[in-house]
């Protein structure tokens, strides 16, 4: 059943097709992600996880040319093999480190190395294709978030750009999985043992998240 915002015809006219961002506007999300990020540099060893064929790491490395290590984790062999080569086009092949591996479900992953873990779209959608209740998807996010808070340094930061369920997506916890809201991905965020949850950039349904690995734990 809808939500009965999309009842209201004024409301459904200002909403329809406009409540979300589109894909077309993705270059513009992603260059706010970056503008987003802390300084990079030689010393800095990033993460990218759920790294696809490299999109969000080489423009980090196009802004940062002299950061320090780029470790790539990814699934997707294929998709892996052009990440690394992506990037060790622009740094160089000892710059770079591929890693085939399968996030939130439980693999062996180098811990607290990283000094920024960057991720560009793939908690949202790996939820949503992973099927299953609600219930499982949240979950699934925060064995996946706490991964990645395993992988950075005590104090490191995390940016991630996802697209999020809008507030009237709702559904209950054990109804079919979905997108998750803003508040429920910061609450996953918190959940995985992050301080400092902040968004630093939304569009619609487009939202940049920082968060900290606490300095202490
Ligand atoms: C929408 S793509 C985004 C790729 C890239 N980050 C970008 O911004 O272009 C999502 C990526 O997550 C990867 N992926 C799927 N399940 C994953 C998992 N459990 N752990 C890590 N990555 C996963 C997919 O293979 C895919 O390359």
């Amino acid at each position: 059943m809808p939500h009965p915002y999309w009842e209201h015809p004024d409301w459904y006219d200002v909403h329809d097709n406009t409540s979300v961002a589109g894909p077309d506007r993705e270059p513009e999300h992603y260059r706010e992600f970056l503008i987003a990020l802390p300084p990079v540099g030689a010393d800095d060893h990033v993460v990218d996880v759920g790294a696809g064929t490299g999109k969000l790491s080489d423009l980090l490395a196009q802004a940062y040319r002299d950061v320090g290590l780029v470790t790539l984790i990814e699934p997707n062999e294929r998709k892996l093999e052009r990440a690394r080569a992506r990037l060790a086009a622009r740094l160089g092949d000892a710059r770079v480190r591929p890693l085939r591996a399968v996030l939130g479900e439980a693999a062996r992953l180098p811990a607290g190395e990283a000094t920024l873990a960057i991720v560009g779209s793939v908690l949202m959608p790996v939820v949503v294709g992973r099927g299953g209740t609600l219930r499982d998807g949240r979950a699934w996010v925060v064995r996946a978030l706490a991964e990645i808070r395993s992988l950075l340094r005590p104090g490191a930061w995390l940016y991630d750009v996802e697209t999020v369920a809008m507030p009237w997506d709702v559904g209950a916890a054990e109804g079919p999985t979905r997108r998750l809201t803003p508040l429920e991905l910061v609450d996953a965020v918190v959940a995985a043992g992050f301080d400092a949850v902040e968004c630093v950039y939304r569009f619609r349904d487009r939202i940049v998240l920082k968060a900290q690995r606490p300095p202490d734990r």
